[in-house]
């Protein structure tokens, strides 16, 4: 196998601990001068200073890739997205724009039901095909590993076809991609008269049945006021961890509702949006070791307040950052954007803000031993800057402050 040898890099990267990154550790960064790291098979297999690392060549083959003194990051890794949909819904955002609520839209049967019927109506390769572009997109602006809902099905087929369809862009597309299971992202329009009946559809059908089917390792909900309240939430979590799956919750987004202390009473892995929390939330997410998944992304789509990143730290929360591309409250592809609203709008430092866009993204998708840091032994995953380090995500506005992207040791962007 060849070996490939990166050398001449400025490595900025967080590095793996005993649990996700919190308070002042979030901010600790292994900054590397003059650094060099070696690739083997898709993997790093060491890095370091050059002399160091150059002593493991001995006589074998090499590759060389100069990289001219420039920055180096490990690939983003986006742990929240709902980026498998069939259509978009620009109509949707004129009618945000001119003053319609986002809950208000979804109540009159638009929303996330208007992408449900979309998916439901899409072939399976239309729906492959659509997704499979937004992911393309993702990755040019450096993300190589992806999480992705379904949750645009909401019956026990559509659900799964969502995750068969998840599960090929997996396989079939550079990223490494996590299938999350969200059926609780709504009540269908052939419930609405009797939640109920779909809650126990959750518990008693869908999620044995997602189960089964082996794709999805999360599974997620929508609690909000209107759609899935706290105490349908415990019951469909405990249901779900039950089956063996971890546990997210889309917590606070745009009301109040007790979301993130759920989250911490039921150890989620992780809780996310968070627009609302508040204090007794966060502290009860803090002591539970709860990942808080912030989307600024989706603050500024729906023109609210971000979520209150620097309180979240200064009590001890570990925060990651994500998209949440999806085609109704945020249709982001960026990271970098996403980065630099952390920046400018979160008040997070560069450094908070690496570490949430990767190894505390890959803790809240469980992939903490596989990528979000430049370390032997994970997926050689990484992105040459054109910049002097990661403070040039905010610096550069609107740009794409990245030279190429790395996947596997391989270029592909
Ligand atoms: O994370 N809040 C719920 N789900 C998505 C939006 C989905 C949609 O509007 O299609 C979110 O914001
Ligand atoms: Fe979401």
């Amino acid at each position: 196998m060849t070996l490939k040898l990166f050398k001449r890099a400025r490595i900025y990267t967080p590095l793996l601990g005993s649990g996700p990154a919190c308070g002042p550790d979030q901010a600790k960064l292994s900054v590397l001068e003059d650094g060099c790291f070696l690739v083997e098979g898709g993997r790093f297999l060491a890095v370091g200073r050059r002399d160091e690392v150059e002593r493991r060549l001995s006589d074998r083959t090499v590759k060389e890739f100069d990289l001219g003194g420039a920055a180096v990051v490990p690939g983003f890794v986006d742990p929240h997205t709902h980026a498998c949909f069939a259509a978009r819904r620009e109509s949707e955002f004129s009618m945000r724009l001119a003053g319609r609520p986002y809950l208000d839209i979804l109540k009159a049967g638009g929303g996330i039901l208007s992408s449900v019927r979309a998916v439901r109506s899409a072939s399976d390769d239309d729906l492959y095909e659509f997704s499979r572009a937004l992911l393309a997109s993702t990755l040019s602006y450096g993300t190589t590993t992806i999480e992705v809902k379904s949750g645009y099905g909401l019956d026990t087929e559509s659900e799964l076809r969502m995750l068969r369809v998840i599960d090929r862009l997996g396989r079939t597309t550079p990223q490494t991609v996590v299938p999350t299971f969200m059926g609780a992202h709504a009540v269908p329009e052939e419930h609405k008269n009797d939640p109920e009946a779909y809650v126990r559809l959750l518990l008693d059908e869908m999620l044995p049945a997602v189960k089964e089917q082996g794709i999805a390792r999360f599974c997620d909900i929508f609690c909000e006021e209107g759609v899935f309240s706290v105490a349908e939430s415990r019951r469909i979590l405990n249901r779900a961890r039950e089956l063996g799956f971890r546990l997210k919750v889309h917590a606070d987004e745009v009301n109040d509702l007790g979301g993130a202390a759920l989250a911490g009473e039921m150890r989620c892995v992780s809780a996310e949006h968070l627009l609302a929390a508040s204090d007794a939330g966060i502290d009860a997410m803090a002591a539970a070791r709860v990942t808080a998944v912030l989307l600024p992304a989706t603050a500024y789509s729906l023109r609210k307040p971000f979520a209150r990143a620097r309180t979240m730290i200064e009590k001890g929360a570990p925060v990651a950052l994500a998209t949440d591309l999806n085609p109704g409250s945020c249709f982001c592809e960026s990271m970098p954007f996403v980065f630099s609203l952390a920046v400018m709008g979160m008040g997070m430092t560069p450094e908070e803000a690496l570490t949430g866009a990767t190894l505390n993204a890959a803790w809240a998708i469980g992939l903490e031993r596989e990528v979000g840091s430049i370390e032997p032994s994970k997926l050689a995953d990484f992105l040459v800057l054109d910049g002097e380090g990661p403070a040039a995500f905010a610096y550069a506005s609107g740009a794409r402050p990245i030279t190429s992207v790395w996947k596997e040791g391989e270029r592909v962007a």
